[in-house]
């Protein structure tokens, strides 16, 4: 059997598979997000690795001895950062945090976007590996100077579980210190940013074998003999190989905290003009992605932290009893934006609340907000000249029926869900098994193992009408822009 970890930003997700992808058993735990300051988000990564090790007991009690391999989808550009004798130098920045508004000044302006093009095929982005190092150096030059070795999110469990310093071509490339066309470090990002190629893991494809579980952590979980810990990749590309989107110009939209439109490609293809991110896949090949900071994460938040409500059958009831026909809006930018505004300032809105609005119109207004968003970036990626004829979807938010016609007819495109909702961890698991050798490569294995499920096509009515609402949606931001700059 084999084990899929999904390293996320709430929780960590565990799943037990049979060589078929038949899913034995999941657990889940999860750990404290750290705000400590609003733009700020950071993780103990000591609590990554005891809450995974708790999952661990429970998932495999009883299959002790079957299980032989284990592999890691990670939230990804995280920086971890240990001294010499491996003691954690401080917290964990995350993907979200948008702290290095500076620091990506530097080196989209003064660096400049010609070279950090040529040497990783991106632009800076306040989520980004490179800037977060920046800000250790400028802010905290004590523990830069301490700095032995830099990893990301799922490369400390892999560490901490295989004793193996690894780390994969996917997560790598969100760093911008790697370049995803060469798969290899870029020699000058390090030395612009003061880290040497002696602090950074080895490279490796997603699908390979870095090592065993370490005997402490076999004697930990009651098991006797090896099993391959393969190095796994960002979730992005880990979930895009759990729902199948592995061959040439498919897409999959992950509806996670984050809401992300992926599409695999054969080649690197860099995009010049706007905010897509062009990385390695976890397949051995390349994906373009663009990146909206809050998807499920901004209905969470007005659900859990607003309404105090964690009932999400009842919140989409109330949904469907809206019509959403008049003009209520809500931007999503509660942690700022990445794609296709690339603005940390930006903030949520709700704009055009009256005296007739219920509970009701409001509850729809969020989830069609984050929808409108999701088709801004997806607009950008059809902008690429790339032909999209459907979509699968995956993650949290894809549970939700809704949810998933609403983006049909927002989208105006076929939705298809798949059988498995583990997305990330069921695409680890799959790298697991490629990295046994139980399958000959990553395409050949999500043939046999990731079955389609509901399919949602578009309604030509309502297209219509969420078409006409989206060009007013699209005025909103430019409207504030300035204003997120001056009242923050
Ligand atoms: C991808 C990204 C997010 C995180 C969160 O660029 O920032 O998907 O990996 O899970």
């Amino acid at each position: 059997m084999f084990i899929g970890i999904d390293l996320g930003t709430s929780s960590v997700k565990i799943i037990l598979t049979k060589k078929d992808g038949f899913i034995v058993r999941t657990v889940s735990r999860s750990y404290d997000l750290l705000i400590p300051n609003p733009s700020w988000t950071e993780q103990d990564p000591n609590a990554w690795y005891d809450q995974t090790i708790d999952g661990l007991k429970e998932l495999v009690k009883g299959y002790e001895n079957e299980i032989k391999a284990m592999s890691f989808s990670g939230q990804m550009h995280g920086l971890v950062l240990l001294d010499e004798n491996d003691k954690i130098l401080r917290n964990a920045l995350l993907w979200n945090d948008q702290r290095t508004i500076d620091e990506v000044n530097y080196l989209n302006n003064y660096i400049g976007i010609k070279t950090l093009l040529k040497n990783t095929g991106n632009i800076a982005l306040t989520g980004l590996t490179a800037p977060k190092v920046l800000w250790v150096k400028k802010h905290e030059p004590h523990l830069f100077n301490q700095i032995s070795k830099v990893m990301l999110p799922k490369d400390f469990l892999v560490y901490k579980l295989s004793g193996s310093f690894a780390s994969d071509v996917s997560d790598l490339s969100g760093t911008l210190y790697f370049n995803p066309k060469t798969r290899n470090y870029s020699e000058e990002m390090l030395e612009i940013l003061g880290l040497t190629k002696a602090m950074l893991p080895s490279i490796h494809e997603s699908y390979e074998t870095v090592g065993v579980l370490t005997n402490e952590i076999k004697k930990i979980l009651n098991i006797n003999q090896d099993v391959k810990v393969v190095v796994g990749g960002g979730d992005q590309a880990v979930g895009a190989v759990g729902v199948g989107i592995v061959g040439s110009g498919e897409c999959s939209i992950s509806l996670g905290t984050s809401g992300v439109i992926f599409v695999s490609s054969e080649n690197f293809a860099v995009d010049t003009k706007s905010y897509l991110q062009s990385y390695c896949h976890a397949n051995g090949k390349h994906h373009i992605m663009a990146v909206m900071l809050n998807a499920a994460g901004a209905i969470k938040w007005w659900n859990e932290s607003i309404l105090n409500n964690k009932d999400y059958d009842a919140y989409y009831k109330s949904v469907v009893q809206a019509n959403g026909n008049d003009n209520l809006f809500f931007l999503p930018y509660l942690t700022g934006e990445r794609a296709p505004i690339n603005d940390p300032y930006a903030k949520g809105v709700i704009y055009g609340l009256g005296i007739h609005h219920k509970k009701e119109d409001i509850d729809f207004a969020i989830v069609e907000g984050v929808t409108f968003a999701l088709r801004d970036s997806f607009e950008l990626i059809k902008n690429l000249g790339i032909e999209i004829n459907r979509i699968r979807i995956t993650g949290g938010g894809a549970k939700s029926n809704v949810w998933a016609q609403l983006i049909s007819n927002v989208l105006n495109i076929e939705v298809v869900k798949i059988k498995a909702l583990e997305g990330p961890a069921l695409g680890a698991a799959i790298l697991a098994m490629v990295g046994n050798n139980d399958y000959s490569d990553v395409v050949t294995a999500c043939s046999k193992i990731v079955k389609l499920g509901d399919t949602f096509k578009p309604n030509s009515e309502l297209v219509d009408k969420y078409n006409r609402k989206y060009q007013d949606f699209k005025k909103l931001y430019p409207a504030l822009k300035e204003l997120y700059k001056t009242i923050k």
